[in-house]
C-alpha cells in the first residue's frame, strides 16, 4: 500500500484512459471501530473512526443515445475489471461485487434521484475482506459522487440508511448502519460515539498520546455472512423472549431468567447487554483521557465477543493476545464482523514503533504470517475530492 499513487490519482487515471476527465471525484474511507460490536442492530451503541485509506469514484454522465433509450452505466475497477447495468432490462447480480455501486444507482433512482446513466472508475487503498469496511466505503463514495452529479445536497445520515439497504436488501447481507454511517460522517482527529437508535452522532477525541494500531491478521473467512444472520436472529429471538422491542432496552437480571433451551440466545443477549455499558463507558474514558480504562474495556469486550458472542477465530485470538502483551499497548480487540480479518489496539505514541516490530515478529514466529500493521489517526469521512460541474 506504499510503493504506489495514492487511490484518487489511480482512479481518475483510470477514467481518464477510458472516457476523459471526470465530472466528479469522491472519497470515502474504510473504517476500524474502537467498541460496540455487534450491538449497530441491536439499537445499541458503536464507537468507530474513519481510517486513513479511502475508496475513491470518479464518474462523469454517459449519453444517452438519440432514442433515449441507451441507459447503460459501467463500473471499472483496478481490481475487479468491469461491469455493465443496462438500468430498463437488467437484474442486478447481488453476487458480483458490482452490485454495491449498482444497488446505490438504482436505490437514488428509487427516491426520485435521477442518476442515470453513468460511468465511473473505482480505486481503493481500504484493505478487501478484511473488516475495515470496504464495501461501505465503495457504497458512500458512489453516493457522494451521484448526489452530486444530480445536484443533490448532502446528509450523511439519509445517504448512510441507503447504503444500508444496498446491503440488505440487493446484496443480501443484514448488517447494521455503524459502517455507511461513520464513512460518511467521521471527523477528523475523533472517533464517533454513535447511538444506532437515535442515529445522534457525537465525536470525541482520541486520548492524547495514544495511536491506533490497526492489526490485520491477513486470514479472511467465507461465510461470514451466514454467521452474521445467525446471530442477528439469535438477538432478535431473545428480545421477543424479554419482550422488548431490542436488546439495547434489556437488562441483565432479565436474561439470567431464560429458560435452558434459551442458553445460546441468553449468551448473545449478555454480550449485546454488557457491550453496551462498555461502549460508553469507553466514550467517558474517552472524554477523561484516560488511555488505561479505554483499553481495559476493549481487552473486555475482546472476551466478551470470543466467550459470549463467538465471532472471535484462531487468527484474531492469537493477534489480540500478542498486541495485549506487546509493550506500549493499552489494550487490543477483534474490530468489524469478526472470525479474520483485522484486530485493533490502543497503543502509546511514543513507542508505538517498536510495538508494531514485536508485534510483527511474534505473530510470524506464533502464525508463520506476515502481519499488516498500520498506526492511524481518526481521518474524516466522504467528500468530494474534485468536481468540474
Ligand atoms: C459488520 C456490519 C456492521 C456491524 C459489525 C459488527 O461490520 O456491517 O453493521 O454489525 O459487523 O459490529
Amino acid at each position: 500500500m506504499t510503493n504506489r499513487a495514492p487511490a484518487a490519482e489511480r482512479a481518475v487515471a483510470l477514467h481518464r484512459e477510458r472516457w476523459g476527465a471526470p465530472a466528479v471525484v469522491s472519497r470515502a474511507p474504510g473504517r476500524v471501530n474502537l467498541i460496540g460490536e455487534h450491538t449497530d442492530y441491536n439499537d445499541g451503541f458503536v464507537l468507530p473512526m474513519a481510517i486513513e485509506f479511502d475508496t475513491v469514484v470518479a464518474l462523469s454522465r454517459a449519453q444517452r443515445d438519440r432514442a433515449g433509450s441507451d441507459v447503460v452505466s459501467t463500473v471499472v475497477s483496478e481490481h475487479f475489471g468491469e461491469a455493465t447495468l443496462d438500468h430498463q432490462r437488467d437484474q442486478i447480480d447481488a453476487t458480483h461485487w458490482s452490485a454495491y455501486v449498482f444497488g446505490v444507482s438504482r436505490l437514488l433512482d428509487g427516491r426520485g434521484i435521477a442518476t442515470e446513466p453513468w460511468r465511473c472508475s473505482v480505486a481503493t487503498d481500504v484493505p478487501i475482506g478484511a473488516s475495515l469496511s470496504s464495501s461501505a466505503a465503495l457504497e458512500v463514495a458512489m453516493a457522494a459522487a451521484l448526489l452530486h452529479v444530480a445536484g443533490e445536497s448532502w446528509d450523511a445520515v439519509a445517504t448512510a440508511r441507503i447504503c444500508q439497504r444496498v446491503e440488505n436488501e440487493v446484496v443480501g447481507m443484514p448488517c447494521g448502519i455503524m459502517d455507511p454511517l461513520i464513512c460518511a460522517s467521521a471527523v477528523e482527529g475523533h472517533a464517533s460515539l454513535i447511538d444506532c437508535r437515535s442515529l445522534d452522532i457525537e465525536p470525541r477525541r482520541l486520548v492524547d498520546g495514544s495511536v491506533i494500531a490497526i492489526l490485520d491478521t491477513m486470514t479472511r473467512r467465507e461465510l461470514v455472512d451466514s454467521a452474521y444472520a445467525d446471530r442477528r436472529a439469535a438477538c432478535a429471538r431473545a428480545a421477543d423472549w424479554l419482550a422488548t422491542d431490542a436488546l439495547r432496552d434489556a437488562q441483565l437480571d432479565a436474561i439470567e431468567r431464560m429458560p435452558a433451551d434459551l442458553r445460546t440466545e441468553r449468551r448473545r443477549a449478555r454480550h449485546v447487554i454488557t457491550e453496551n455499558e462498555r461502549t460508553l463507558a469507553a466514550a467517558n474514558a474517552m472524554d477523561a483521557g484516560d488511555a488505561d480504562a479505554l483499553g481495559d474495556l476493549m481487552n473486555a469486550s475482546h472476551a466478551s465477543l470470543r466467550d459470549d458472542y463467538e465471532v472471535s477465530g484462531p487468527a484474531l485470538d492469537a493477534m489480540v493476545g500478542i498486541a495485549q502483551s506487546s509493550p506500549g499497548c493499552r489494550g487490543a480487540r477483534m474490530t468489524g464482523g469478526g472470525f479474520a480479518g483485522c484486530a485493533v489496539a490502543l497503543v502509546d505514541t511514543e513507542g508505538a514503533e517498536a510495538f508494531t516490530r514485536t508485534v510483527r515478529d511474534r505473530y510470524r514466529a506464533a502464525n508463520g504470517l506476515d502481519a499488516g500493521i498500520w498506526l492511524s489517526q481518526p481521518a474524516a469521512g466522504a467528500s468530494l475530492i474534485r468536481s468540474e460541474e
